[in-house]
């Protein structure tokens, strides 16, 4: 394990680590800044993780950290996992209820004082932010390293790590699947981190389904040519079904419309019921982010190849803990 934390130390050097307060420094920003071997090691130290927690079920090496977290949006999955991995740890977790509303951020403090304060107090921050790019605002005023934990419609790429894990767990190796990304996949922050992860796995081939008005940005299917990664974009869930390995539901967010009548008219465009999953290969398997709107209807989560708990209350879990070990251990 430590040889793990040492090799990614060394190999870290020199790609945005940077001293700070004797410690080597660096955020979780962006699904984009992961090469292939971090990904490799990331997904291994998480799987260490998972050995460990089911031996002993805690440890004690990052006993006397403290971890802040900072949410300004709701959250139950990042935020509480987050809090459970640092306690799982031996760490320690200071955070403010609410933070849009119970922060100072409700008497007009700008993001940045906050974290030059927080970052006094904590030897990590984990944000979550209405606002594209608050936390790279975060981190570069924050002496310590801040965690992405989802920025409006940007990014979330722990969840996206976590949801690579959750694959790797159930195929053995990620290279050559097809994978189906359905419902927003314009303001759907996973979905944009994990197409950036997926650039690194030869032989994946992806299935976009979205109406028109939610498709996925040019800007993840720019990467995508690049990388020479085939996609595919079509409106029909049905028609895809039978052909994937990875079923990825998410939901339309409604937060991210401005007119309540496109919500309502789109809201029920997919949705993924026993029957139309007994379309799909008896080896898949059906993930989402959570939290589900009625996108999978509930006579699902009695599939054998239904994920989606597994991957919050489990892969979750493990896959922070890691990234908590890898940045501070
Ligand atoms: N998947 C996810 O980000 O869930 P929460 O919004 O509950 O954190």
């Amino acid at each position: 394990m430590g040889g793990a934390i040492s090799r990614i130390g060394r190999m870290l050097k020199g790609r945005g680590w940077s001293a700070s307060a004797g410690r080597k420094l660096r955020h979780i920003l962006s699904a984009r800044q992961f090469s292939k071997k971090e990904l490799d090691l990331i997904l291994r130290r998480a799987a260490e993780m998972e050995r460990l927690m089911r031996k002993k079920g805690f440890t004690t090496s990052l006993k006397g950290t403290v971890m802040a977290t900072l949410f300004y949006e709701p959250s139950t999955r990042t935020r509480l996992s987050f809090e459970s991995a640092m306690s799982r740890l031996g760490g320690k977790v200071i955070t403010t209820e609410n933070a849009r509303e119970f922060s100072s951020a409700a008497k007009g403090e700008t993001i940045q004082d906050t974290i030059q304060v927080v970052s006094g107090y904590a030897d990590v921050i984990v944000i979550r932010h209405y606002e594209k790019g608050a936390a790279e605002k975060a981190a570069s005023v924050s002496k310590v390293p801040v965690i992405n934990a989802g920025d409006g419609p940007g990014e979330h790429p722990t969840q996206a790590l976590l949801d690579l894990y959750t694959i790797k767990r159930d195929f053995g190796a990620i290279e050559n699947r097809k994978i189906g990304m359905v419902g927003d996949l314009k303001n759907g922050r996973t979905v944009r981190s994990l197409a950036q992860l997926l650039q690194h796995y030869p032989g994946v081939e992806l299935f976009f389904v979205a109406p028109k008005e939610l498709s996925i940005g040019e800007d993840i299917k720019e990467i995508l040519k690049e990388k020479n990664i085939p996609f595919h974009e079509t409106e029909c869930l049905e028609e895809v079904l039978p052909l994937l390995d990875v079923l990825y539901m998410t939901r339309i967010q409604k937060e991210r419309f401005s007119s309540e009548e496109e919500y309502e008219r789109l809201k029920n465009v997919y949705i993924l019921d026993s029957a139309k999953a007994s379309t799909m290969k008896p080896n898949s398997i059906i993930m989402h982010p959570l939290p589900r709107v009625g996108e999978i209807a509930t006579d699902v989560d009695d599939d054998v190849r239904a994920r989606y708990f597994e991957q919050a209350r489990e892969s979750g879990v493990y896959v922070r803990m890691a990234l908590l070990d890898l940045l501070l251990g």
